[in-house]
């Protein structure tokens, strides 16, 4: 099983990137399943009803949130029948959504768990024991497991890599916007990379216009977050592969702009 994991779409040039290049991506790499973050899809915070249909249309078979979840008021009226999305798990149990779901490729079935870190984010529930919970749950059903951690700081990602290595196929993390250069395969058998990076603007700062967040730094006075509308892009994401075990025997990052182009 080959997965195609494309990290945290942010707005309008984020989505653009995948209308542009996820048909080629998927002609050059034969994903079995293409996953997408997709927390920022609407103007950079949340998934509105219309994209997250529009994506499914695009190609995209399931979709992971994080902090932004519930950034557009209309996730409420449509996350509980969206089949082909998981929001972190560890949020408590009030609020909409689930934090695990399965699909069936063929004959393999993937459970696709999403988790949300605590060191400099949301005060949720353990992430770590909520895995715990959700792991032993999916291995009843399957050994194919994929977690997107979607957290701040490298070490909290770092050690849910380790803390799960053997016991799911991979660990990705998500939320910084920024790709790091570590993917690996863990000892046990666990794909790993701290962070996939993000799909949108690629002159910005993290896919929002950098003046404002500039200005943020120079006066640290407040600034109002701008989503431009137009520019160059960025797409950033991991190809895994599984082997019949479950277990990672490729990772290797995607990344496309101006200085990667793909060809
Ligand atoms: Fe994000
Ligand atoms: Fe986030």
């Amino acid at each position: 099983m080959r997965i195609l994991f494309i990290g945290d779409l942010v707005g309008k040039i984020g989505r653009e990137a995948i209308s542009t290049y996820l048909t080629k991506l998927k002609q050059h790499y034969r994903p079995t399943v293409t996953i997408v973050n997709a927390e920022n899809a609407a103007h950079g915070k949340g998934l509105t009803e219309k994209i997250y249909k529009q994506l499914l249309r695009e190609g995209v078979d399931f979709m992971t949130m994080g902090n932004h979840t519930y950034g557009q008021r209309q996730i409420y009226d449509f996350i509980d029948d969206a089949k082909r999305m998981v929001r972190p798990a560890n949020f408590p149990d009030e609020a909409p959504g689930v934090g695990m779901r399965f699909i069936q490729i063929n004959d393999i079935k993937l459970a696709i768990i999403n988790l949300q870190g605590r060191a400099f984010m949301q005060d949720i529930d353990d992430p770590f024991k909520k895995a715990d919970i959700l792991i032993e749950e999916a291995k009843k059903e399957t050994d194919y497991i994929f977690v997107d951690f979607h957290a701040e700081t490298t070490s909290e990602k770092n050690a849910m890599g380790w803390y799960l290595d053997g016991r799911v196929s991979a660990v990705v993390g998500t939320h910084t916007h920024i790709q790091t250069a570590d993917e690996r395969i863990l000892p046990n058998g666990t794909g790993y990379i701290t962070d996939v990076g993000m799909t949108g603007y690629y002159d910005g700062i993290l896919g929002i216009n950098r003046d404002e967040v500039i200005n943020r730094f120079i006066t640290s006075l407040p600034q109002r977050h701008v989503l431009p509308e137009e520019g160059r892009s960025v797409l950033s994401g991991v190809i895994i592969d599984l082997d019949k075990n479950g277990q990672t025997k490729h990772i290797e990052r995607v990344l496309i702009n101006d200085d990667h182009p793909f060809n």
